[in-house]
């Protein structure tokens, strides 16, 4: 059961007071600015283990029970933080195993963070001891709101402790060697064990090309953050059973993306609720801002959903710069408040800032924060940040509402640790996330909610499921998408789908699935980036890329057939009825112009339509939230130029943040502008 955050959208920042200890009168500043950014929640605490036991058994929490207590008077929440996500130096001094094992088996020195072992007895015991001291002490505390647990988990670690726990993880699995051996196809270039201690973990100077072994590698990664995790979060809920934990999950770069080294589909099932850091390199030559906000969107959705579809939050973002991107380039004027919207209309109920203030030295001094060095009130950021804080107070009728969806498109990070460790396909047109995007954005571009799910889901509520090369698709899935199309469902899926199971075997034939693809596929040919193939749909040309397959129908109909390349003649795009559903199977990676009329045509089968219609030409995204009595049209525009929108339906709305009833007829929006309106269902 998922924490559902109700009552409130959180507003604030990662607050870092460990690092003015020796500067009380900043402490001051901060609390006197913190009710001029409209600010409500902070999270507290996230680096603060050597300020809380700057040596071993020695302890000083006096700094953080007067930041609590002036939080408290400040009537600001706190998601506090339990410090795991950086060490102190005298633990790593002290107790060498807590230090990580790079993949070429080299010990790390002390230094940056994130980098512990999530095996060590002695680290695990270390934090346990240390989150039991803050719940004990801050269990009543009024200001205590959330538990925000580590950092950024993330990253692996090959020591001789992590080994052994792989091994015993992989006998549990597995039971016998015997097994593991087959289901490994390890009689190939004679990789047979005959021990488990042979067994390591993947390395660049060891085996990288068992791809079983690095799956299930990947997967034992997961296992064990997870585990430390649920270490973590023991005394919490033992002490304070009531208040929701979380950690924050991060996306994926360069183009935003879900992160890939977890999977967060198993992560999520153990925090009470998702929270994310979003980064997103807004106003860069490559791609537009549409592009980078609807990769962005994705991701958000693909997290909302793992929340069990409850609101999730925000819990970084920067106000300006990202000091670590390639270029630390700023948010132009309305872009911050934007960004911040554009969350809440995906879903968030809360929006946070890393960090409160800039650092004065060290690694991140030059990333964007609320405060900047000139301790100013009054800068540009300042007032944006305190202008979206005033909006987000107005936009808190928005809390209880929910994102119902009728769509959903699959992502999966097992499917995508697979598929990117196969070779065969050609290395650089694979495209695993960035084609699964493709598909999302249609509906996207039309305002239709989608979910983006993993094969974790349940999919029965949905009438349209997308599942885009699902390479890797273990058998209860397969069983999964029978029932959903039995029951009247709409299944699309594509070229390079259902080719191994879940320890990378491949399949060869599938009764099940098969049956209700209605076709047969022979081959698949990979062409060069600068080749296409043609093919036709109704009676229309349109060009594919990178990825086409010869087919056979069993039972399908075709839809268009291959105009030019190997299979010429050969069905492309294929209909095949099942039960009371039907699936759709694209042969081919085809370009943006066949999705949009594909999609155009399942919505009318479906009779599903976009909740609103833009009739001018300017483009603007769209995002809707909803309640019983409400339905919330957010209204974004994500160009650096004004805008002149007209709804379709020419009735009365209700502007949330303007407080009046407005005519849909004229709403005119600056550059990076956006507007909510409200009506009654
Ligand atoms: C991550 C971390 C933060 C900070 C920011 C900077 O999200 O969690 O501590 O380093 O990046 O962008
Ligand atoms: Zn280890």
């Amino acid at each position: 059961m998922k924490f559902e955050m109700k009552d409130r959208i959180i507003y604030g920042a990662d607050y870092n007071p460990d690092q003015w200890l020796d500067y009380p009168e900043i402490i001051t500043d901060d609390f006197r600015m913190m009710k001029l950014a409209n600010t409500n929640t902070f999270t507290l605490n996230i680096f603060g283990w050597s300020a809380l036991e700057p040596s071993e058994g020695v302890y000083t929490f006096d700094w953080l029970d007067d930041i609590m207590d002036r939080m408290a008077e400040a009537d600001q929440k706190v998601i506090l933080s339990t410090p795991s996500g950086a060490k102190p130096a005298w633990l790593s001094e002290k107790y060498p195993e807590i230090r990580r094992v790079n993949e070429r088996r080299e010990k790390e020195l002390h230094g940056l963070r994130h980098n512990h072992c999530f095996t060590s007895p002695v680290y695990r015991k270390k934090v346990s001891q240390l989150n039991r001291l803050l719940a004990e002490r801050y269990q009543e505390h009024p200001a205590l709101y959330m538990w925000h647990i580590s950092n950024e988990f993330s990253g692996e670690c090959h020591c001789d402790l992590c080994q052994d726990a792989f091994r015993d993880w992989l006998k549990e699995k597995y039971g016998t060697l015997d097994n593991l051996n087959k289901q490994w196809w390890t009689s190939f270039w004679s990789h047979k064990f005959s021990s488990w201690e042979q067994i390591e973990s993947p390395s660049s100077i060891g085996e990288s090309q068992l791809h079983a072994l690095t799956i299930d590698w990947s997967r034992f990664v997961t296992h064990q953050t997870i585990d430390f995790y649920q270490n973590e979060v023991e005394p919490l809920k033992e002490l304070t059973p009531e208040i929701p934990s979380t950690t924050n999950f991060m996306g994926g770069f360069p183009l935003m993306a879900p992160f890939e080294g977890l999977d967060y589909g198993k992560f999520a099932e153990v925090v009470d609720i998702v929270s994310w850091d979003a980064y997103p390199e807004w106003h860069n030559p490559n791609s537009s801002d549409f592009d980078v906000a609807y990769r962005t969107s994705f991701v958000s959705d693909l997290y909302r959903t793992l929340n069990d579809n409850n609101p999730y939050i925000l819990m970084e973002c920067t106000p300006s710069n990202v000091n670590w991107q390639n270029v630390a380039k700023l948010k132009k004027p309305g872009m911050n408040e934007l960004q911040g919207v554009h969350s809440v209309a995906h879903g968030a109920n809360g929006v946070l800032y890393f960090q409160w203030r800039k650092s004065k030295g060290s690694a991140e001094k030059f990333h964007g924060a609320v405060v900047s060095h000139d301790n100013r009130d009054d800068t540009r950021v300042f007032k944006e940040v305190s202008e979206l804080g005033a909006s987000l107070d107005k936009l808190k009728e928005l809390s209880d509402t929910r994102k119902p969806a009728k769509v959903a498109v699959i992502y999966d990070w097992e499917n995508l640790w697979a598929f990117n460790d196969s070779q065969g396909y050609g290395e650089k047109t694979k495209k695993y996330v960035e084609t699964v995007q493709e598909h999302y954005k249609y509906f996207w571009d039309k305002g239709i909610t989608v979910d983006v799910c993993t094969y974790n889901q349940d999919l029965s509520d949905y009438e349209i499921v997308i599942g885009p090369m699902l390479y890797l698709l273990p058998n209860e899935m397969v069983e999964k998408i029978e029932t959903f199309v039995e029951n009247g469902g709409i299944f699309v899926t594509t070229y390079i789908s259902n080719i191994v199971n879940e320890t990378d075997l491949v399949k060869g034939s599938d009764p099940i699935f098969d049956t209700l693809t209605g076709v047969r596929i022979e081959e698949i040919d990979s062409i060069y980036p600068e080749e296409n193939v043609h093919f036709t749909y109704k009676n229309k040309e349109y060009a594919g890329k990178e990825f086409y397959e010869s087919v056979y129908l069993t039972n399908g109909t075709s839809l268009g057939e291959f105009k030019d390349q190997m299979f010429k003649g050969s069905p492309a795009i294929i209909r095949n009825d099942y039960s009371k559903g039907r699936v759709y199977y694209m042969a081919v990676r085809a370009d943006e112009n066949f999705l949009n009329d594909f999609y155009d045509d399942l919505l009318v089968e479906k009779g599903i339509q976009s909740d609103i219609e833009i009739l001018s030409e300017d483009k603007v995204v769209i995002q809707t939230r909803e309640n019983n009595q409400f339905r919330y049209y957010f209204i974004m525009n994500f160009e650096d130029k004004k805008k002149s929108i007209e709804l379709t339906d020419f009735e009365e709305y209700y502007s949330v943040l303007e407080g009046k009833a407005i005519q849909a007829k004229d709403i005119q929006l600056n550059a990076y502008d956006y507007i909510v309106l409200r009506k009654e269902l």
